[in-house]
């Protein structure tokens, strides 16, 4: 399906998985996975343990707990190096197996943060339009798919790229 753009905090997003921006511990931060795994609570943190953490543009799975969501995708977004080190290509990643894990799963919707777009310093644009053009390509997927932007700010921006890639707005 067409993914919808959304405003808001992910932790309330009622989806069957939401995806976490980590860390490649895989052992909590700040930003967008602090707030998953405080809503979350403890028994996310203790099942991440288990995990072995996950390099950039992988994705691992674990129960929702606390959350409204049934499960967590976890992902490792690229740091911003400057544009010529694969991030984009490692962001692609990120998005094009969360989407496909959930799938396998059986999932019927998730619901995704503007990964690396924070702390990770990826330029929110450009963070935005990987993010829509990559789940362009699950347009005709049996998945209903989210993209949540928390920072009001760049919804605006946001609604332009999508009228850009998709034809429609948002
Ligand atoms: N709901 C949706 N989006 C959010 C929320 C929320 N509750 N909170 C923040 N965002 P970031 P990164 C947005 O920094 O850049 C962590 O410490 C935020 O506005 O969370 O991938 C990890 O442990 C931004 O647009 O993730 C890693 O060390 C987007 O989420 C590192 O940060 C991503 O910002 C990962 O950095």
């Amino acid at each position: 399906m067409i993914p919808k753009l959304i405003s808001g905090d992910i932790t309330r997003v009622d989806a069957d998985a939401v995806v976490n921006a980590a860390n490649s511990t895989l052992l909590g931060g700040g930003g967008v996975d602090g707030a998953i795994h405080r809503a979350a609570g403890p028994l996310l943190l203790a099942e991440c343990r288990t995990l072995g953490g996950c390099v950039p543009g992988d994705v691992k799975i674990t129960k929702g707990y606390d959350l409204p969501a049934k499960y967590v995708i976890h992902t490792v977004g690229p740091v911003w190096r400057g544009g010529a080190h694969g991030e984009r290509r490692t962001l692609e990643s990120c998005y094009r197996k969360a989407a496909g894990l959930a799938m396998e799963h059986g999932l019927k919707s998730i619901a995704f943060p503007l990964i690396s777009s924070g702390v990770y310093g990826y330029p929110i644009e450009q963070a935005i339009r990987v993010a829509l053009s990559t789940l362009k390509e699950f347009e005709s997927a049996d998945i209903e798919i989210y993209v949540v932007v928390f920072d009001d700010r760049f919804f605006a921006t946001a609604r332009e790229i999508y009228a850009e890639i998709f034809g429609v707005r948002a």
